[in-house]
Formats: structure tokens, C-alpha cells, sequence
């Protein structure tokens, strides 16, 4: 007889410690499809509760699908498999594994303080989508479609969809990149192409030499693949060539990771000088490179500088990761790797464990997008905006700001230092409704606790002068 062996516990409500014990009861099968329940006056008698009670409990299973009423008769088991409807309690986070913890505690997004509505925000760095120029993609996306639509929404090539590719060697090598024995993959975006290299070139532990600052995703990319970047301290003058060269003697680095071009925070510029020299040291000391180019086509500054890979000349030491995400639209989430042919295969191969390849109707509409021009066109209209923006925020900083250091020369933030602690100074001006990243997440080793990063390509000008005059005043009254 079920219910001889029910004993209340004081843990929760009656009623609800009543509905479990007879889901229990059909889970294990003592109670099957179309029995009928005691009455709720029976059990009440027989638990001594109140009818009130029993007829909660009743009612909880009645809306779990559990039993159903048969008006004038009483209640039945309904004949839905119990098990579907059973509550799970697996304790999810008792699985998260080491990767899972690191990434999630490296989370911007839900570490850092939260945008509220009517905030200045200075975090990010993404372009500013009213410059989109969205007919031409839209034409774009009709005419390839209407030409390819079903090769489009078939499987495609782990490497990416031909014509793409031949577009992106002819580019890359109108930027001085010799082609012979190197290829090209698509990826979605350059996170995607870091992560493919980490995980088919790299073993735990390997040490990765980076530019201290960096960009934040790439460290984190780093640790969740078991590797220790070790960082360069950046000074105003930006990479000190001894310094690299004592620092990949002493470590033997697996890679040196570097973002000549705007690079992010610092906003700093390799000189072709410079390039020059780091190709030859890395030459001599046999290191690779993993060239970040994500920002190179935004340089507003009337020298030409050829990225890095292009001074190897038919070398095969550079891997260049590039991306469309600040040049175009990174919501498209496409990217490129351009290395080595046993490279590019091995990614491939490992592109394919992963999401097979990217999705081809994006990558044809980009394609048809620069085949037709607009990709050029709208080069030419963001990189002037970027410039004038550039240049008014820097305005407005040395109005209102007094900062003790501003470091690099352009891109979609300003990255300065200042005489206090930048998290001091944010807590101050998240008060006032004004938001901005401090520069230690871009730091190894506890660095960067004065500096902060302001991204201006996402606010009006308005906004830049009010959010400036805020961080200044706040600025004032903590020094
Ligand atoms: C240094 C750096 N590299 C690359 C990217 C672009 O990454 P993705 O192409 O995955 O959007 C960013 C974006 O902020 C960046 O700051």
C-alpha cells in the first residue's frame, strides 16, 4: 500500500512534499497509466492533513501532466511517460572543466560593470553601424544568390569558398605579400583563426611572446589552450627590439604574437623600420609569427606601411591572421588566415572537426560585395571618419582630461594613462553614467592599473565631449 512509507520533512511546503512523493511513486512504477488515486478525503484521513492540502497537491500533479481529473470520479495516472516529465537536477557547474572556469572568470561581458541605459559607454571598439553601407550588401547578397543560391545552401569547402579565396590572395598580395607556397583559409573571424592555430601548432605549456598590453580576447585564447604568454613591455616608443631579442632568448617562445597596426589598446603603429628589423631577428632565431591584422586597412596615416608578412618576402615564418570585423561588419564574422601551405592544411583539416567551414552565402555575398567595388568605397568613407573621429576625440582629451600619458597614433581608441588607479577612477564615473575599460585586462603580470582604454567608434561627438568632461571632473576630484 503506497503512503505507509510517507514521512513529512519540515524542508518545504506539505502539499508540494505530497505531489513529489506520488511522482516518485510513478517514476518507480508502484503507480501506473490509469490507476486511480486515493480520494482526496481518504488520504487526508489517512496522513492527517487537511483536504486543502491534498487538493493542492492534486492540482501541482495535474499541472505537471502527471494525473488527470475525471469529474465525479476522482484522479488517474495520466498516461505521459513520467520520465520526460521528471525535473533533472544535474548540478551543471559541478562539470565545468578548467577551460570552462577560465573563460567564463575572463568574460568581459559578465566580469565587467554593465551598461545601463542613457550611459556614455567607451568599451567598445566595434564600428559604427550608420556608416554600413547596407543597400550595396543587400544588392550583393541578391545578385550571388540569384546567380548561385543552390551550390550556396549546400555544404561547402572546409577552406573556404573559392572565389573568396583568390580574392584575398590577390589583395594580400597588393599589399606586398609574395604568394608563392602560401595559401589561404576563411574563418569566422580572426578569434576563429587563433584558436585554429593554437589548437593544431601549440602544446600545453608552450610559451606564447606578446606585446604587454594585448588584446584581451587573444590572452584568453591563449590560457584556455594551456599556454603562458609571456609579455614585452610596450613604452611609449612601442616594441624596444633588445628587449624582444633578450626575451625570446630567455623563454625560446613558441610564437611572438604581434598587432603592428593599431594595435589594441595602445593604438600604436610598427614602423616599416621596425618591421624590418623583427622580421630579420625572428629570421635569425628562427621564431614564427603570428601577425594580428585585424586593423591594418583603417591607418589613416598618408605612409604606406605593408604588414609584417610582407617583409619575410618568400619567407613562411609569418602566419597573418586577418578580419573583417573592424573593417567591414563584424557581425558577418569573417576572417582569414594566410600562412604556409602545410599550415593552411592542417587548419583546414582542423576547421573541418570544428564547424566544417564557414558559412558560404556569407562568404559569396562578401565576395560579390568587393568584386563589385563597395568594399573599396567603403574603405575610403570609414577610414576619413575614423581619422576626423580620431582626431576629435584626441582634441577633447587634452581639453578635458588630465591624463599623464596618451600612447599610439589612431585607430578606434584612445588608450591613456593617468595618476591614479583606472578602477578607482571608473567606479567614480560609472556613477555619473560614464563607462570605460581599464587597462589592466589587456595586462599580464598585474600591470597597466593607471591606463584605460577609450573606444570612440561607437559614440557620437556629443557624446565624447559630456563623457570626457565627466572622466576629467571625476578625474580632479581623485587626485
Ligand atoms: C587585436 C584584435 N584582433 C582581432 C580582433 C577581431 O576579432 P574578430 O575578427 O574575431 O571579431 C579584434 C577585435 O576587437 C582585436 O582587438
Amino acid at each position: 500500500m503506497i503512503f505507509l512509507d510517507f514521512k513529512l520533512k519540515n524542508d518545504s511546503s506539505k502539499y508540494i512534499q505530497i505531489a513529489d512523493y506520488i511522482k516518485e511513486r510513478i517514476v518507480d512504477g508502484a503507480l501506473r497509466t490509469g490507476d486511480k488515486l486515493p480520494s482526496t478525503r481518504q488520504l487526508s484521513a489517512l496522513l492527517k492533513l487537511s483536504r486543502t492540502t491534498i487538493q493542492s497537491a492534486f492540482q501541482l500533479l495535474v499541472d505537471d501532466d502527471f494525473i488527470y481529473s475525471q469529474p465525479g470520479e476522482g484522479y488517474y495516472v495520466s498516461d505521459k511517460d513520467p520520465i520526460l516529465r521528471t525535473p533533472s537536477h544535474i548540478q551543471w557547474k559541478h562539470y565545468f572543466n578548467t577551460n570552462g572556469e577560465l573563460a567564463k572568470n575572463m568574460d568581459l561581458i559578465k566580469t565587467e560593470l554593465p551598461w545601463k541605459k542613457n550611459m556614455i559607454s567607451f568599451t567598445s571598439i566595434a564600428p559604427d553601424s550608420s556608416y554600413f553601407d547596407t543597400d550595396a550588401l543587400k544588392k550583393s547578397f541578391l545578385d550571388i544568390y540569384s546567380l548561385e543560391s543552390n551550390k550556396l545552401l549546400n555544404y561547402g569547402y572546409a577552406k573556404g569558398y573559392q572565389p573568396l579565396i583568390d580574392t584575398l590572395k590577390t589583395y594580400m598580395h597588393s599589399m606586398g605579400i609574395h604568394l608563392k607556397d602560401k595559401d589561404v583559409l576563411i574563418t569566422n573571424g580572426f578569434t576563429e583563426g587563433l584558436n585554429l592555430v593554437c589548437n593544431t601548432l601549440t602544446e600545453q605549456g608552450d610559451c606564447i611572446l606578446c606585446e604587454n598590453p594585448t588584446h584581451h580576447t587573444a590572452l584568453k585564447i591563449f590560457m584556455t589552450h594551456g599556454l603562458v604568454p609571456i609579455g614585452i613591455p610596450l613604452s611609449e616608443n612601442g616594441l624596444d627590439l633588445q628587449l624582444l631579442e633578450a626575451k625570446i632568448q630567455e623563454h625560446q617562445p613558441k610564437f611572438l604574437y604581434l598587432t603592428p597596426s593599431y594595435h589594441n589598446p595602445t593604438g600604436m603603429v610598427i614602423s616599416p623600420q621596425k618591421r624590418v628589423a623583427i622580421i630579420n631577428l625572428c629570421k635569425k632565431l628562427n621564431i614564427p609569427i603570428l601577425e594580428d591584422g585585424f586593423n591594418e586597412e583603417l591607418r589613416f596615416s598618408d605612409i604606406p606601411i605593408r604588414p609584417l608578412m610582407s617583409y619575410s618576402g618568400y619567407g613562411n615564418e609569418v602566419i597573418y591572421i586577418g578580419s573583417f570585423s573592424k573593417i567591414l561588419f563584424p557581425g558577418l564574422r569573417l576572417g582569414w588566415v594566410m600562412a604556409d601551405h602545410d599550415v593552411i592544411d592542417i587548419l583546414e583539416s582542423f576547421k573541418r572537426t570544428m564547424t566544417i567551414h564557414t558559412s558560404t552565402l556569407d562568404q559569396a555575398v562578401l565576395y560579390q560585395y568587393m568584386k563589385e567595388g563597395y568594399y573599396d568605397r567603403y574603405l575610403k568613407k570609414v577610414r576619413q571618419h575614423y581619422k576626423e573621429q580620431y582626431q576629435y576625440a584626441v582634441d577633447e582629451l587634452k581639453k578635458y582630461i588630465p591624463y599623464k600619458k596618451l600612447y599610439g597614433e589612431g585607430g578606434l581608441h584612445l588608450f591613456i594613462e593617468v595618476q591614479i588607479n583606472a578602477r578607482q577612477l571608473l567606479e567614480k564615473c560609472y556613477e555619473r553614467e560614464v563607462l570605460f575599460l581599464p587597462g589592466d585586462i589587456f595586462h599580464l603580470d598585474d600591470e597597466g592599473k593607471n591606463t584605460l582604454r577609450l573606444g570612440i567608434s561607437r559614440v557620437t561627438k556629443s557624446e565624447i565631449t559630456e563623457g570626457f568632461k565627466i572622466i576629467g571632473n571625476c578625474l580632479e576630484e581623485l587626485l
